[in-house]
């Protein structure tokens, strides 16, 4: 099962505010996101989550929380507490990728974990707290790029 982290990076690196707010909406860059992960699991942190406010539909979606007593009213959404049970469900039930959509924490943690990134980075900065990891080039190479207008997709394999 490929493990696969899904961000988008504003040119100073920041991917959210700490009110859980995205600092932009990008119609094509949403679309780009949708349709990547459509039919595969995505795993998040309890905070983008709740940023969310409801699962994302046509896509197993997974919490990661500390809080083992954490509920939601949603039948579709499974929670685990730590990142690595989240990812040993998603083998047992034998999808062929996972997706890590975020936030900040939770892509800290995961960019040692995953097999591939796919990073949509913006031509602006943006104001906000949370950044993404810094991504290690020797780690990491880029095997495919993709202009869109405001932002590039780049694709990243671990080396
Ligand atoms: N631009 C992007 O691509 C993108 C994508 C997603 C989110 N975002 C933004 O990112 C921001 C949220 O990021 P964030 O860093 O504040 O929070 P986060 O990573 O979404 O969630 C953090 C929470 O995850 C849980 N957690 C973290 N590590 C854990 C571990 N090892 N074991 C168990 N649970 C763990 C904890 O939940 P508990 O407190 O419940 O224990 C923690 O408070 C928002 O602004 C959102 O809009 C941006």
């Amino acid at each position: 099962m490929k493990k696969i982290i899904i961000s988008a990076v504003a040119k100073n690196g920041v991917i959210g505010k700490n009110n859980g707010q995205l600092p932009w909406h990008i119609s094509e860059e949403f679309r780009h996101f949708k349709l990547t992960t459509l039919g595969s699991p995505i795993i998040m942190g309890r905070k983008s989550f709740d940023a969310l406010g409801k699962p994302l539909p046509k896509r197993e979606n997974i919490v990661i929380s500390r809080n083992n007593s954490l509920v939601y009213p949603f039948n579709d959404l499974k929670i685990f507490n730590s990142l690595r049970k989240a990812i040993v469900y998603c083998k047992e039930k034998l999808y062929e990728k996972v997706f890590v959509i975020g936030g900040g924490q939770i892509f800290v943690q995961a960019i040692n974990e995953v097999d591939e990134m796919i990073i949509s980075k913006l031509d602006f900065d943006a104001e906000g707290e949370i950044y993404f990891p810094s991504i290690d080039e020797n780690k990491w190479e880029i095997i495919k790029r993709d202009k869109r207008e405001k932002f590039e997709i780049f694709w990243y394999k671990r080396k």
